[in-house]
């Protein structure tokens, strides 16, 4: 039996991965075989509801210094980053000089337009060398993990915070009570706590099974979110679903009682029980959708290996870590992954030890097949891609069923 790292209250396991790699440890093939494993399972809250992990790979494990993913791969995350910064300018960030920190800043994809706006800020992020491309768009930069002690020396050096910003940050975090107050020590007095993650809701309907590795600790929801910030002396006074990486929402939170929550949060919370989502049927539901996804996944490369054809990856994210392992995909099935980050290029992935070529090498020559397992940018690789079409080339998803387009 796991207690909930919310509520203590009980884990209800779900699902069971089984051994699965650091998600975002891409080898280098010319360096030492060790890697590092741990069972990956996930399980649901019968008392706050929060969906979490029952394992938890520690922190310098998932966020070394040389953590290579890179916020600003993809055009249509940096617009939406750009238009998250718009907003808070005109909004929180009004006033006599206000103060802007966010946790997760990575390659500054958002501070960097905060920093540009001329704002005071302060990114907190220990991937050093993502942080030292925000550094060299002129963002000021802590690298080190945001917890409850940092909260409190930023606000002894550097005075109250009028907001406190995390995209795809905070659901990685297994420690969250300290986040929560560490935050509450750097708050101005009605100052907002915003965040946003992937969206339980979205996970749970479209079957995106592979949204869950080892840096998605806690899957969100709107109850979920709503009891935890509460526990922590928080309040959940609005929420805004997303459309960025296949369904996120954005959740505000403020100190108890210091603003009056929108109708989204009630909105979003009966949407919640009608989509069933403090049930345990609808997660043995998923379960028995990501076998069969898989299932059939492994059937479709196996015949299409049979007939000749040639299948190559595209985009060696997190997510295809899950995929790839669970699956028992590797290089026998898919020689190579292309993938845009210079980070991950000349690299295998991890367990799986599928090599990441860049992507010219998906035109020499173009495969017949393309596993997207970066399916949560496709408008945006397809659009890229055109010519792989014209070829003749056809994409192979595997959510929120097998599919071939
Ligand atoms: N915010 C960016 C985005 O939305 O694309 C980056 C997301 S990336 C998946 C998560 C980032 O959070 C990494 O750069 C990681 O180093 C950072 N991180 C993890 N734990 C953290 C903590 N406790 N404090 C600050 N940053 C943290
Ligand atoms: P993400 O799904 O975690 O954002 O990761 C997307 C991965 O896909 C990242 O490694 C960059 C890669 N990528 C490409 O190779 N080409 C592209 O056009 C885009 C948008 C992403
Ligand atoms: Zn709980």
């Amino acid at each position: 039996m796991t207690s909930c790292r919310i509520c203590g209250g009980t884990v209800q396991e779900f699902f069971d991965f089984g051994r699965q790699p650091v998600s975002d440890a891409f080898i280098d093939p010319n360096g030492g075989n060790t890697e590092f494993f741990y069972r990956l399972t996930v399980g649901h809250c019968t008392t706050c509801s929060m969906v979490q992990q029952l394992k938890e790979v520690p922190r310098d494990r998932m966020f070394p210094g040389d953590y290579p993913y890179r916020s600003s791969g993809s055009a249509v995350m940096r617009k939406h980053f750009a238009a998250t910064a718009d907003r808070f300018l005109a909004t929180e960030l009004v006033g006599e000089d206000p103060f802007y920190v966010e946790i997760g800043c990575n390659d500054g994809i958002l501070l960097g337009a905060i920093s540009r706006a001329g704002v005071r800020h302060l990114g907190v992020d220990p991937a050093e060398s993502a942080v030292e491309v925000a550094r060299e768009q002129g963002c000021r930069v802590r690298s080190c993990f945001f917890e409850e002690a940092t909260g409190a020396e930023i606000r002894a050096a550097e005075g109250p915070a009028q907001l406190i910003f995390s995209a795809n940050t905070i659901s990685h975090i297994g420690y969250i009570e300290s986040i929560f107050a560490g935050a509450d020590a750097l708050l101005a007095p009605g100052g907002a706590f915003v965040f946003e993650d992937r969206y339980l809701g979205d996970i749970v309907e479209h079957a995106y099974f592979d949204q869950i590795y080892d840096e998605h600790f806690y899957l969100f929801g709107v109850r979920s979110v709503q009891n935890m910030a509460q526990r922590f002396g928080f309040e959940l006074v609005d929420v805004e679903h997303l459309p960025v990486h296949g369904g996120a929402m954005r959740y505000t939170t403020a100190r108890a009682g210091e603003r009056a929550p929108t109708p989204a949060v009630a909105e979003w919370l009966a949407s919640e029980e009608k989509q069933r989502l403090a049930e345990p049927e609808v997660y043995t539901e998923f379960g028995a959708r990501v076998e069969a996804n898989c299932r059939a996944l492994v059937e479709l490369l196996t015949s299409l290996r049979a007939e000749g054809r040639s299948v190559v990856g595209y985009g060696a994210t997190s997510k295809s870590a899950t995929v790839t392992n669970y699956c028992g995909i590797g290089p026998d099935l898919i020689p190579f992954i292309c993938d845009s980050t210079r980070e991950k290029q000349g690299r295998l992935t991890p367990g799986a030890r599928i090599p990441i070529l860049p992507p010219d090498a998906f035109s020499d020559p173009y495969p017949d097949y393309a596993l997207l397992f970066a399916w949560n940018h496709a408008e945006e690789v397809m659009a890229k891609e055109q010519a792989f079409r014209e070829a003749g080339g056809r994409w192979i998803l595997y959510v929120p069923d097998v599919h071939i387009v």
